[in-house]
Formats: C-alpha cells, structure tokens, sequence
C-alpha cells in the first residue's frame, strides 16, 4: 500500500492573512477572567506536525480497516469500560472492538483483569453479557476459570491428561486505570499505559473525573466510517456552516488548538462572538444564542449593568455545580463557560472542566463504512454513595438524537453535527480527488491524529 501520508512544505499566508484569525485569542480572553487561571490552561503546545494530506482510502478500504486491527487495536491502549461498571468481586463486563471481544472481571483482590472472552477448549465465547458471577464458567462443556484467570475445573478432568492446570490460565492482556476508566492492551509489548497518556493525568487534576459516576450513556450506530465521526468532534472549524444559530456566542475561529506525544486539545470560548459574524452582538444577544441551543426553554435571564454575559454564565454555572463540587467557586469564568475538548489516541474523548461530555467511535464489526458513537455523560454526585451508571442506551442507524432524552438539549447539536456524515461516507465513494485536505491551524487535532496513525501503521 502507498505511503499514506503526504508532506507539503507550508507556504507563506496569501497576502493580508496571518497564521491565525482575526479577533480575541484564546489566552487573550484569559486575561480578562475574574479568578487566577490555572497553569493548564495556560499552556500551548508547540506544533512542528507536517501540514498533512491524507489518502481517502482510509476511510473507505477494507485493507486499511484490517491494518487498524492489526496496528491499532491489538497494539494500542484504549478506554474499555469505566470501573464503576464493575464494582464488586466477579463483576464482569464486555469490551468489543471491530469483532473482538474482550472480557473484563474484577477479581476476589479487587483487581481488574481482562481476557479474551474465549473458551480454552474450543472457543466458545465464555460471557454472552455483563453481569456478576464468583467463576468464569464456558456454558458448552462447563469448562471454568477462577475470577484470575487460573484454570478451576474441567468436567471429566480424566479425559484431559494432556490438559496442564498452568498451560490454561486464561491469556491475560494488559490492563490501566486513569479517572475512573479502564484501558486494555493486547500487546504485551507496548510501552506501559503511564507512558501511554503521559502529561494527561496532570491536566485533569482540578476536574477529577474519578469522582464522577456515568448519569447518561448512548451509542450510536452510524453509517460512516470511525474516523469520520471522530473528526467532525476534533475542531470547531465546522461551527460556521454546521451550527450557524450559535455564531453570535461562540469563538469559533479563535479557538486554541494543541498537541503532545499521544493526545491532543481543542479550547472553544462561549459567550465571545465569532469572527465570522459583521455586526458586533451585545453581552445580551451573546447569551441568548448559546442559551437557545444549550436549554430546553431559553428562560427570560438578563445581563445585568456591569457584567458580561461570560461572567453571568459563569457566575451561574459555579452556584449550580457548588451543589456537588465545594470547590466550584475557586473555577475560572473559562473552565466554567468554554469547551476543553481532548482526544487521547486512538479514539478516547474526554472533555475537561465540568462540562460532561465524553465520547467514544469505535468501527462497527468490520465494516469500514459504519461506526459506533457514543456520548458518556460524566456527573459529579453528592455525598460518598456513588449512584450505579447510566446502562448503554442504543439508538440505531436512523434514530433521531431525540430518542435519547437523557442528553438533554444538546441532542439538537448532536443531531447537526452527525447530519453530514453519512452524506460523507458518500461523497467518499464517489470521488475522483484522491486526498483529504487539512486546515494548518483550525485541524491540528486531526493532523496529530493522522500523524499518529501513521507512526503506528508503519510500525
Ligand atoms: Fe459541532
């Protein structure tokens, strides 16, 4: 297969343009936040990434899917389950990706452990769903495993003096815990997952998410491939033409955009207009734009004298939030207004400050045409119990957003930004162009992502 990844020098701007938009910068508004900003946010990445066109192949050849599975799935760590969803002893869940599936079981040393869901006799899988059990137990001959994976018993054990008790433990993959999410590898000779996610951890500290349990969770089945509905969620540059109702109260094009060794991060500003926009809104048409999209019934709120619709907002998101996090009064007008939008590699989403949202895209079985979307909501609770999780809500091929009533208004945004992706998957199909073309700034995330992609295939 032909390299897949073409390097362009950078051209000088066209005349007039500089490397970045016109309008308030990101660090600018920063400056104006009415609480000490924390150093994270303060941050900007260096971007040495070759401006990057990529094959569209990628998106659409059965050949490229299955060298994901090999380079990919089976190398690389990856969020499978939050650990809440396996609290006690003999807990077990479920991880799919492509068509393999992974077993996940918390064992007597609470521990968390993952295994092929296969039978070592012949094959069966050994769960069919999540659930609790004290043993490992394959339902064709009986054949059962202790919660470590040690072998336990095989009926008629006379028949098997070939079986070695050691020789059948079950195969173990490599397993990592980060904010209450637990990844899994299948090479075990990758690098460990702390090397994996680096500096991650450190920009989450003021918003653990450890301390969050799953209020919603809903998958998606969409007709496109992964990639392309990763990627509508990796940059903001899609706001103009996709949300344009929001254009009065949404720094679109000022967004901040940053990537280090395996993950990468998107700062949109809410309550600043967009540069796209040629009339200048005031802090009351500000807040109503956003307002609109993100309430169910915009309520009559007022931007008082004095204040701007940045600080209101977030004046009124800390009194909220003080209800299960104390130490809400301490976040900036920027954690409490702006969307922090991070994408660990391959696939994992996280956002930052207490806005909900994580999401996850996996390819569905192996069809390198359609894909699994899921949005987590992650809530803060109050007191020390812990409420169980949200269970996977599915929403088929066609299903409106609106069938999942548990994302509340934010189902219109998702329903917008999902729209064009199917129509996507077809223009794919039909084009006689032979790559995608990446913006230098405003896709920084998606040419880390590529840029990645391509380390790992080549590996
Ligand atoms: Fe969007």
């Amino acid at each position: 297969m032909a390299s897949h990844l073409q390097i362009d020098p950078l051209p000088e701007a066209p005349a007039g343009e500089g490397p970045r938009s016109t309008g308030v910068s990101y660090q600018q508004l920063l400056d104006a936040d009415t609480r000490p900003v924390p150093e994270v946010l303060r941050l900007e990445s260096a971007r040495e990434l070759p401006v990057v066109r990529v094959p569209l192949e990628r998106y659409t050849s059965q050949e490229f899917h299955d060298l994901e599975v090999e380079k990919i799935w089976k190398r690389c760590w990856q969020f499978a389950c939050r650990e809440e969803e396996i609290p006690e002893p003999g807990d077990h869940t479920l991880y799919e990706i492509a068509e393999m599936r992974v077993l996940i079981v918390r064992g007597e040393d609470r521990k968390v452990r993952a295994f092929p869901n296969t039978c070592l006799h012949r094959g069966r899988a050994l769960k069919d769903h999540a659930g609790r059990s004290d043993s490992i137990r394959c339902p064709f001959h009986a054949w059962t495993w202790n919660l470590d994976g040690s072998l336990k018993e095989v009926p008629c054990r006379w028949d098997f003096p070939h079986v070695d008790r050691d020789d059948y433990h079950l195969p173990e993959y490599r397993t990592g815990t980060w904010g209450g999410f637990v990844f899994i590898n299948m090479d075990p000779n990758t690098e460990s997952f702390e090397s994996y996610i680096g500096d991650l951890p450190n920009h989450f500290e003021r918003w653990p998410l450890e301390k969050r349990y799953t209020e919603a969770h809903v998958a998606h089945l969409m007709r496109c491939n992964w990639k392309v509905a990763q990627e509508a969620f990796m940059e903001a540059y899609h706001v103009v033409a996709t949300h344009p109702q929001i254009l009065a109260g949404i720094g679109d094009a000022n967004s901040q955009y940053d990537a280090w060794d395996n993950f990468s991060r998107a700062i949109t500003a809410n309550m600043t207009p967009s540069p796209h926009i040629d009339f200048e809104p005031d802090e009351q048409e500000m807040l109503q734009s956003i307002l609109t999209t993100s309430l169910d019934s915009a309520p009559m709120i007022r931007v008082p004298e004095g204040m701007t619709a940045r600080q209101l907002m977030a004046q009124m998101a800390r009194m909220q939030l003080q209800a299960t996090v104390p130490s809400a009064t301490d976040l900036t007008d920027a954690e409490m207004n702006d969307s922090f939008y991070y994408t660990l590699f391959p696939n994992f989403h996280p956002w930052g400050a207490y806005n909900r949202i994580v999401y996850r895209f996996r390819p569905y079985q192996n069809d390198p045409h359609r894909s699994i979307m899921e949005v987590i909501y992650l809530s803060p609770y109050r007191g020390s119990k812990r409420p169980a999780p949200a269970p996977v809500h599915w929403l088929d091929w066609d299903e409106p957003w609106t069938n999942a009533p548990e994302l509340g208004p934010l189902c219109k945004i998702f329903a917008q930004d999902t729209f064009n992706l199917p129509k996507v998957q077809l223009g794919l199909k039909s084009a006689r162009h032979t790559h995608a073309t990446f913006a230098n700034y405003q896709e920084t995330k998606l040419r880390h992502f590529h840029a990645l992609l391509d380390k790992y295939i080549a590996a």
